[in-house]
């Protein structure tokens, strides 16, 4: 696949002019490498955790690549090796510890390798010195409120050779439209918030992003027109609550006004967002959906709990009920949307009845999807304190019996549209299948067909010949 690129140069004058300076800098000595060598030098950007990292690390790519570094297929190969960390689960941060282990190994090899670390992760202190302390081949360390310094945190590790390390405890100011590259031609990802007020019990990603701040609505219209006119058909509006979008700004815009702007935009075919908060789901959005044709009918509307009780203890300030009345509602409002979820199990002080009050929203709601997950205890998180920490073997149980109600109601779903001709956008070949192609349906259904590589990027119609519970055959029509 290739890449496309997308530069944009505004950021505020000051800051561009400065970084890109050091981006010019970098790129004369890794010219002169290449002079000298043949070889051009080479980056890897690993990334875990969400889309919003995701679209970090595309910044970051774009950078890199105006520094004059091509992209690695692995981290043997690469010169330079960022690592974008997420941290809103134990597990993701014992699978960076895990490979940074292994990049220990690489350095040992090529005392030339530089290794960087940035995101989420490094904004928690007991991390940045776990390593400092453990993890010394680390050489640049930086965090998600200042991304955009990438280029000057490098130039002053090859000028000094030593640790750099830069880590913000809160944002300064939003640099707009930072050079970026996309994994696909027509389709990208927008930030149109930032940061998280909600500060719901279990997550650190307030602590770790900081607090809300909304783009302003010219700035976000701009970058998808650009978007659209360099090829992007469907885009992904992006933002840990985009229902609250427009109340940090001076000029005030609802989530729906700005979705309604973005409808507009000519060429653009496909608008999908996340995450909604169901707290702030207000009728004025469902109305835009409705309305809006570009507006895919689905929506991730996370409920991470179904007892009242457990909701209250997460600051999610809604109930059961008034959960339960907001899906019904969207789904007498706009037919066959499909709904996702995010769910945990075990939060602390949820019982067996808790749990029960779980298992009859995902009964009730019939979700399309839903990602599941264990509660993990995150230092510096309310939750982290409370009392009755229920047991791993507990949570475990749980999450497997969330599972089996969850599966059948999954693979309903996805029957339901056998036989039905749907249109798809095809983004790939398949991973498992050089034969076939892979698409997304409005829905949100991955789809597998028979087709020529040349598809990819168009809209087509596919009818649906099977159905599994992640995904469906199709064939072109
Ligand atoms: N802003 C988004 C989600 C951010 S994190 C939202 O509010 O929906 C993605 C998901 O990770 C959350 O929806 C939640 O289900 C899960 N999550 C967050 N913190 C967690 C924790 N400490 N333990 C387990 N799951 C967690
Ligand atoms: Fe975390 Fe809650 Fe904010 Fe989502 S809304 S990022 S779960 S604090
Ligand atoms: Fe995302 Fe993980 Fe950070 S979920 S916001 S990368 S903590």
């Amino acid at each position: 696949m290739t890449e496309e690129k997308n530069i944009n140069i505004n950021i505020p004058e000051d800051e561009l002019m400065k970084q890109k300076n050091y981006m010019d800098r970098i790129r004369a000595m890794n010219d002169e490498h290449f002079a000298r060598t043949g070889k051009r030098k080479k980056h890897l950007t690993v990334t875990f955790g969400c889309q919003m990292n995701a679209h970090d690390s595309e910044k970051l790519e774009g950078m890199l690549e105006q520094i004059g570094y091509m992209k690695a297929e692995e981290e043997e190969k690469a010169d330079f090796i960022i690592y974008n960390t997420c941290c809103v689960r134990e597990n993701a941060e014992q699978k960076v510890y895990g490979k940074l282990g292994y990049l220990k190994h690489l350095k040992d090899k090529n005392e030339d390798l530089i290794i960087a670390m940035c995101g989420c992760m490094m904004q928690q202190e007991e991390v940045l010195n776990t390593i400092r302390t453990k993890y010394k081949h680390v050489d640049i360390i930086f965090g998600t409120f200042n991304l955009y310094k990438m280029p000057e945190l490098l130039q002053t590790y090859l000028e000094t050779k030593r640790t750099v390390i830069d880590i913000w405890k809160e944002h300064k100011e939003i640099v707009e439209d930072l050079p970026s590259i996309r994994k696909h031609k027509f389709k990208a990802s927008v930030n149109i918030m930032y940061g998280c007020n909600n500060f719901c019990t279990y997550c650190i990603v307030p602590y770790v992003r900081g607090r809300e701040r909304s783009r302003k609505p010219e700035d976000i219209l701009k970058e998808i027109e650009d978007l659209v006119a360099d090829g992007v058909k469907e885009i992904m509006l992006l933002g840990q609550n985009v229902n609250s979008y427009g109340k940090t700004l001076e000029d005030k815009v609802t989530f729906a006004q700005l979705l309604r702007k973005v409808n507009e935009i000519e060429g653009l075919k496909r608008i999908r967002f996340m995450t909604s908060h169901p707290k702030d789901l207000s009728d004025e959005l469902i109305e835009a959906m409705r309305d809006c044709d570009k507006v895919c009918k689905s929506l991730h509307l996370p409920f991470q709990a179904g007892s009242t009780k457990i909701l209250k203890a997460m600051n999610r300030k809604y109930t059961k009920e008034q959960y339960l009345d907001l899906a019904k509602k969207i789904q007498r409002e706009i037919p066959n949307i499909a709904l996702t979820t995010d769910i945990i199990v075990g939060f602390p002080g949820e019982t067996e009845e808790d749990f029960e009050d779980t298992l009859d929203i995902v009964r009730q709601v019939q979700f399309s999807g839903a990602y599941t997950f264990i509660y993990s205890k995150r230092t510096g998180t309310p939750a982290a304190v409370m009392e009755e920490q229920v047991p791993e073997e507990v949570s475990s149980r749980r999450f497997n019996k969330l599972q089996e109600v969850l599966r059948p109601i999954i693979t309903e779903k996805s029957q339901a549209l056998h036989g039905k001709t749907l249109e798809i956008l095809v983004e790939d070949v398949s991973k498992n299948d050089e034969k076939l192609l892979t698409g997304r349906t409005e829905s949100g259904h991955l789809v597998h067909f028979e087709g020529d590589s040349s598809l990819i990027g168009e809209f087509i119609n596919v009818e649906i010949t099977e159905a599994k519970t992640y995904y469906l055959i199709g064939q072109r029509v």
